[in-house]
């Protein structure tokens, strides 16, 4: 993982420290713990902002439970989704029965969630819950009540530990702001999905 002196650093700021996060996941994964004891609970991770969200937030939870992924890519630019949503890698297994709790690594609009749990939804499961790593409550257009919150954040686009600008940034181990009036070229591989909708390159 990329550290605040890293040589790949983004030379921004730091919004939240890798103790914090860890701090935080710990208080998520205890409450998870209380709220879902004696249920039949299901991860479902959103590719790939949330996988090592995902994966901390898993291991601070002391209950029995399994791990699923869906990938949905939201058109849109670098930093801003439309809201159009398309599914590109479904859940393994059926959900009906299943506590259900979506891991997402940000909430911004709200659309991208809101489409999620509305299919979720149709396929009965016993509960269906969020828990989101971070809001921005001021970009909020569609109302996601999320169960669980781990921080809410001022409307900058951040990255890190898991969240992306263009592909890059996922693997610093902290959250920090990128300046979006002044965003560093990075012209990454497009992905199949991108050709696909027709992204430029
Ligand atoms: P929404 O549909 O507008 O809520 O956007 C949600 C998705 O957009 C998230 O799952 C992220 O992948 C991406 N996103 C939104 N804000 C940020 C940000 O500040 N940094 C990185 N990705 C973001
Ligand atoms: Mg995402």
């Amino acid at each position: 993982m990329i550290t605040p002196s890293s040589p790949f650093a983004p030379f921004d700021d730091v919004l939240v420290a890798p103790d914090r996060l860890k701090e935080r996941i710990a208080e998520l994964g205890a409450e998870i713990t209380r709220d879902y004891a004696g249920s039949n609970l299901l991860l479902v991770g959103v590719l790939k902002g949330s996988v090592f969200f995902m994966a901390d937030l898993a291991r601070a939870i002391d209950l029995p439970l399994e791990m699923d992924y869906m990938a949905v890519s939201s058109y849109g630019n670098a930093t801003e989704s439309s809201g159009v949503v398309r599914m590109l890698k479904d859940l393994d297994a059926p959900i009906a029965g299943r506590d259900v709790l979506i891991v997402e690594d940000i909430v911004d609009s709200g659309r991208t969630l809101s489409y999620l749990i509305d299919l979720l939804q149709q396929r009965k499961p016993a509960s269906i819950e969020v828990c989101a790593l971070l809001t921005k409550p001021d970009r909020a257009e569609v109302d996601i009540d999320a169960r669980y919150i781990g921080f809410e954040i001022p409307n900058r686009f951040v990255v890190g530990y898991g969240l992306d600008y263009a592909e890059r940034y996922r693997n610093l181990e902290y959250i920090c702001c990128l300046d979006e009036a002044n965003l560093p070229t990075i012209e990454p591989a497009r992905t199949r999905a991108q050709v696909e909708e027709g992204h430029p390159a």
